[in-house]
Order: structure tokens, then C-alpha cells, then sequence
């Protein structure tokens, strides 16, 4: 039973914690696509106190003994980046080896001269800037389109690293001069090479083996997605998105599993929406409000600190991206933050241009035009923190939530009330419908 966990918003929907719920579930945790640029925030209490762990780059798994953990060859690796991480993880007791956590030989890099051209690609754009987490995400892939990137299994071969390195920094920092940015050190780029060669050789192996083994072998498998669906480079809000599929496809792609081994997918989203960086919002809520509800939901970006653009839930988003990934069911998140509100408003569609619709328009531009059609419900007025079963919800979250299944047209397998793993309403009737059973 193979499972994908993807983001149905702009992302921050809370898949680390999803994925850290179902973990225990699975026996590989495999991250798809995308890089440092993600932001998985998981709290564990451990020995009586809460631990929080920011997960960037590696899968949300990797704090459950017994998993392994697997970079597919899908996302983007910034070495430096990744060290940083283990260091971190280790650093709060988290054991990390080459048998916990394997990188796909085909992996991208993310080298220092894609930050630098990040820098300078943006600050080139003024106010058409995408607003990107400048990790390096976008130069990174377009090397891999453009065939000249290097790929973690590069790292394996000393003999050839020099030569590719510099090759490819002086190639970078004619780009970079050009732009005005920052030229990178091509010695010391060199240099670094060769030491993340040798701490980051031993995870890197041909992951796509090891995973369509592991799936034909019976082991089941955890796609963790990074991003999300209006955040994908075909489907979402673009020139305003990441660089890579973030939605089903790149679960195909970035891992090398076929179709056919996907068996379920699951959204996760947000009670209301959130966005970082710049691109069209049609809910957004620049207000009083808007502010409220970015206080209440912590909405600070895990990755960069930046300040999340808020809004109200919209629907059409949601039916978009049930319809895009073909998603079985959806997690619903921070249903807490809305809890003192008199009101709450749902977009069931968008006017543009003096017409409705209940579709995502193609172009940015348009999008940007959308006035939300709102539908308004009561608010519960009443703590939902902590609140564990359905039943025990405010009968009138109870409506909201039922209407943000019919509107998106999927029903919830699981409803986040709080940061902790037993903050959460299991819909266990939904997940075996989906063909999940936890053992919980
Ligand atoms: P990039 O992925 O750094 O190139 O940034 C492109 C766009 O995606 C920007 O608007 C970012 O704010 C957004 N973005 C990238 N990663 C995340 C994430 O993990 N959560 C939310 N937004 C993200």
C-alpha cells in the first residue's frame, strides 16, 4: 500500500505533521521533488517535554527508528544544506546513517552559483519578482532541463568532480557577471566538493531500484510531496510557482515508481488559505482579519521566517486540486486558529471579468482579477485545541467542515486540531476506504 501526500493549497498546509502521523505506517518515507526550499515542522514530545524538529530537506520520517528514509531523484540537493540538517537532527538525538536516509544517484545539486543566480534572477525581475526562498530551487532545475547540471552521483566520482565543477562555475559566473550578481569562488567551490564527496557518498545509491524493490517486495511506501498543487510548474499560478511538479505527477518522476504503484493520494489543506511570496491570492485578506488569523496560525514561513499572506478558504483551489491529483481524501488543518471568529466566509467560486466560474483560469493575470463569491457561516465560537474525535467538535465546526468536504468534493481522513500527533481526528472509515488501516 503505497501512499502520496501532497499539498492542495500554496503550501504550508502542515504535511509534516501528516506524514509524521502516518509514518509509523510505512516502512520508506520518501521525498519527490523540490529542496531546502520546503519547511516540514514536526512536534514530537519525547521524555515529558515538546521537541520541534524543521525538516527542509530530508523526509519528515526520519524521527521513527526503523524507516527509511529516501531522497528521490526528483528534488534538488543543496550538500551543504543537507549536512546542515543531519548535524541539526543528530544534534537533538535523531540518528542519521547511510541505511536510514538514501539519495537518488540522479538527484540535481544545488551548487553555490544557483543561490547566487537566484539573487540576481529576482532582483532583476523588481516587482514582478516571484518572491522565491533564494535556495537556488529554480537555477537548479533549469540546469537539469538544460542538461548541464550535476547529480549526487557526481559526489561518487572524485576523479571527475573537479573537472565538472569547474567547468560548470565558469559557465555560472559569466551568467552571474552578466546579471550583476555575486561571482562564486570556483577554488573553493572545488574544494567543497570534494568534502561533501565524502560525507554525502555513503547515502547515495540508485534509488530507484531500491524503491520499486521495496514496493514489488510488499514494503509499503510514503511519498511525501513538498510544496503544493497551485505551487506546481504546469498547474499552478504561474509565472508565480516553484520549479517543480509539485502535485501527482512528480511523485512519478522524482521517484521512478510507476503509476500503477501509487495506490492513494491524500490533500492536505488548510481551514483558511495561506501564500508566501508574491502571485495572485483571490481570498486574500488584507485587513484587520487577515492579520488575526496569521497571529493566531503562527503563519510565519518555517523556511525564511517571512510573513504568510492570509485569506479564507477557497474552494475552487480545493476542487482544483482534488481533481488535478485525483485525490482519495484530504487532511484538514489548524481548524483551532479559526476558533473565536463570528464569522466565517468560504470562496465557492470567482468573478472575472463580470462572470462566474468555478475554474482555476490559466493565466496569472486573470486570476489576479478574481473576486471571490463567498458563502458565510457561523463561527463556533468555542476551543477545539486538542479535540480528538468528531463527535466532540462544536456542532457548528462539525457544518463547516461538512461543507468544506461537499464544496471540495472529498471527504476528510483527518482533522488537525493542534500542533501534536495526538491533536488530531482520525476518520479511520475514510482512510480504509482509501485503503489505509492504521493500527491506532
Ligand atoms: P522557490 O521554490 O524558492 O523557487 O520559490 C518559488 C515560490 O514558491 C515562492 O513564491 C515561494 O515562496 C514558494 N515556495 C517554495 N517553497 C515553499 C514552501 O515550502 N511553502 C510555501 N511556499 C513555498
Amino acid at each position: 500500500m503505497n501512499l502520496a501526500i501532497i499539498g492542495a493549497q500554496w503550501g504550508d498546509e502542515g504535511k509534516g505533521k501528516i506524514v509524521d502521523l502516518l509514518a509509523p505506517h510505512f516502512d520508506v518515507v520518501t521525498r519527490y521533488q523540490g529542496g531546502h526550499n520546503a519547511g516540514h515542522t514536526v512536534i514530537i514530545r519525547r521524555g515529558g517535554v515538546d521537541q520541534k524538529f524543521v525538516l527542509h530537506l530530508i523526509p519528515s520520517g526520519i524521527t521513527h527508528p526503523g524507516k527509511t528514509c529516501v531522497i528521490g531523484n526528483g528534488v534538488v540537493v543543496d550538500p551543504q544544506a543537507l549536512l546542515n540538517e543531519v548535524d541539526s537532527l543528530r544534534a537533538q538525538g535523531i540518528e542519521v546513517n547511510h541505511r536510514n536516509l538514501l539519495i537518488s544517484n540522479r538527484a540535481h545539486l544545488i551548487l553555490p552559483y544557483h543561490v547566487a543566480l537566484d539573487r540576481a534572477i529576482e532582483a532583476g525581475r523588481g516587482g514582478a519578482a516571484v518572491g522565491t526562498t533564494m535556495r537556488g530551487i529554480g537555477p537548479a532545475y533549469e540546469d537539469k532541463m538544460a542538461r548541464r547540471g550535476l547529480r549526487a552521483g557526481d559526489l561518487t566520482d572524485p576523479a571527475t568532480l573537479t573537472e565538472k565543477l569547474s567547468h560548470n562555475a565558469k559557465q555560472a559566473n559569466r551568467l552571474i557577471a552578466m546579471l550583476g550578481g555575486d561571482l562564486i569562488n570556483e577554488k573553493q567551490l572545488i574544494e567543497d566538493g570534494h568534502r561533501w564527496s565524502q560525507l554525502v557518498a555513503p547515502h547515495i545509491c540508485d534509488t530507484t531500484y531500491f524503491l520499486n524493490n521495496a514496493a514489488r517486495g510488499g514494503k509499503s511506501l510514503l511519498l511525501e510531496g513538498a510544496q503544493a498543487t497551485m505551487l506546481d510548474i504546469d498547474h499552478g499560478t504561474y509565472p508565480f510557482v516553484t520549479s517543480s511538479n509539485s502535485s501527482i505527477g512528480g511523485a512519478i518522476t522524482g521517484t521512478g515508481l510507476p503509476p500503477s504503484q501509487i495506490n492513494c493520494a491524500i490533500g492536505v489543506i488548510k481551514a483558511y488559505t495561506t501564500r508566501v511570496g508574491g502571485g495572485p491570492f483571490p481570498t486574500e485578506l488584507n485587513d484587520a482579519m487577515g492579520e488575526h488569523i496569521r497571529a493566531r496560525g503562527g503563519e510565519y514561513g518555517a523556511s525564511t521566517g517571512r510573513p504568510r499572506r492570509t485569506g479564507w478558504f477557497d474552494a475552487v483551489v480545493a476542487r482544483y486540486a482534488v481533481m488535478v491529483n485525483g485525490l482519495d481524501a484530504l487532511a484538514l488543518t489548524k481548524l483551532d486558529v479559526l476558533d473565536d471568529l463570528d464569522e466565517i466566509k468560504i470562496c465557492v467560486a470567482y468573478r472575472i471579468g463580470g462572470r462566474e466560474t468555478d475554474q482555476i483560469p490559466y493565466d496569472a493575470n486573470q486570476m489576479s482579477e478574481a473576486e471571490p463569491v463567498y458563502e458565510t457561516m457561523p463561527g463556533w465560537k468555542e476551543k477545539t485545541v486538542g479535540v480528538s474525535r468528531f463527535e466532540d467538535l462544536p456542532e457548528k465546526a462539525r457544518n463547516y467542515i461538512a461543507r468544506l468536504a461537499e464544496l471540495s468534493s472529498a471527504p476528510f481522513a483527518f482533522i488537525s486540531t493542534g500542533a501534536e500527533r495526538n491533536e488530531t481526528i482520525i476518520e479511520t472509515e475514510v482512510l480504509s476506504g482509501c485503503g489505509i488501516r492504521l493500527a491506532v
